[in-house]
């Protein structure tokens, strides 16, 4: 079965994307097929993977995105996905196995005037939808926005656990406080809809510090985050086995360089790249640190 993973935290611009493009990328280099389900109407992880022109191509195109799911005579999830994404200039597939349900800023009006099937949320809808192409994946991983709603709770609703990008500062620990709290908010709002089959809601799982500057010290941050994730622990508000990764993400240039490249740091060629090797040194430690990580 797919491990289904969402990222979030109740902060922007701590790095979800970045992390989840770069570790996406980690897992299809090592053989594994990876779904990853924009689901920020920013659009970021989308235009990063398909570029600005391919990704207007796509959203020109009627029932091209996300958002297409939830307007009338919806297409099927699967007709969605641009399999093995990433090409290069001259549009060859340069990463197999790496699969994008593409959003663009349409998937706004979910959050506005929608209001679907009673009786069926959005997230629901969307839960149905991935059932259908889980068994083609390893991993479908889903990239959120800074908050819980609707676009986010079909990310949420449909994972199996839960990762927090965070920074080593005091507002990614309130970004991490208040997404545990509005976590549980909806979990018991869509508690009636968890059929048994969809097995037991995503927990927070692990915590992961990104963008860490040399010579700033995250000692005492990574102590005031792990305080308040054993008090989570304790309420058993996160799972039992939620942790700080050891493994984190230094801050690197080659991050930006990347986005407007349209590429994975990892595929980012090294002539152009003197200070990449290290960064995807960091990435792979992460997505092994995930990899081996046992949920209970
Ligand atoms: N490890 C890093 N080193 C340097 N810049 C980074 C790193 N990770 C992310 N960034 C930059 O920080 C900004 C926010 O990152 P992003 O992944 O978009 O965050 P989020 O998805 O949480 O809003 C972007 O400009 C991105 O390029
Ligand atoms: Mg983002």
């Amino acid at each position: 079965m797919a491990r289904r993973i969402a990222f979030l935290n109740y902060k922007g611009g701590v790095g979800k994307t970045s992390l989840i493009v770069n570790l996406a990328a980690c897992l299809a280099q090592q053989g594994a097929k990876v779904l990853l389900c924009d689901l920020d109407t920013q659009s970021n992880a989308s235009i990063w993977l398909l570029r600005l022109e391919r990704w207007n191509k796509i959203v020109s195109a009627t029932g091209g995105t996300v958002f297409s799911l939830f307007q009338e005579n919806p297409p099927q999830l699967s007709d969605l996905i641009i399999r093995d994404v990433v090409l290069d200039r001259e549009g060859q597939k340069i990463l197999p196995g790496l699969d994008l349900l593409p959003t663009s800023f349409n998937l706004v009006e979910l959050e506005g005037d929608y209001t679907g099937q009673p009786g069926r949320p959005a997230y629901l809808m969307f839960r149905e939808e991935l059932a259908k192409v889980e068994a083609n994946y390893d991993f479908i991983l889903f990239d959120c926005p800074p908050n819980v709603l609707r676009a986010s709770q079909c990310g949420v609703f449909s994972a199996t656990e839960i990762y927090v990008p965070s920074n080593p500062d005091a507002l990614s620990l309130i970004g991490f406080t208040l997404l545990v709290e509005k976590l549980a908010t909806f979990h018991d709002a869509a508690a009636g809809f968890r059929r048994n089959s969809l097995g037991p809601a995503a927990q927070v799982q692990g915590i992961i510090f990104n963008a860490v500057k040399t010579n700033t010290d995250v000692e005492v941050p990574k102590m005031r985050m792990q305080l308040r994730l054993n008090q989570f622990k304790s309420a058993k508000r996160v799972a039992r086995n939620a942790k700080i990764f050891v493994a984190q993400v230094r801050d690197a240039t080659i991050v930006r360089r990347a986005v407007t490249l349209g590429l994975p740091v990892s595929l980012v060629s090294s002539e152009t790249a003197a200070d990449a090797q290290g960064i995807i040194g960091d990435y792979r430690a992460v997505t092994n640190e995930m990899f081996r990580h046992v949920i209970y």
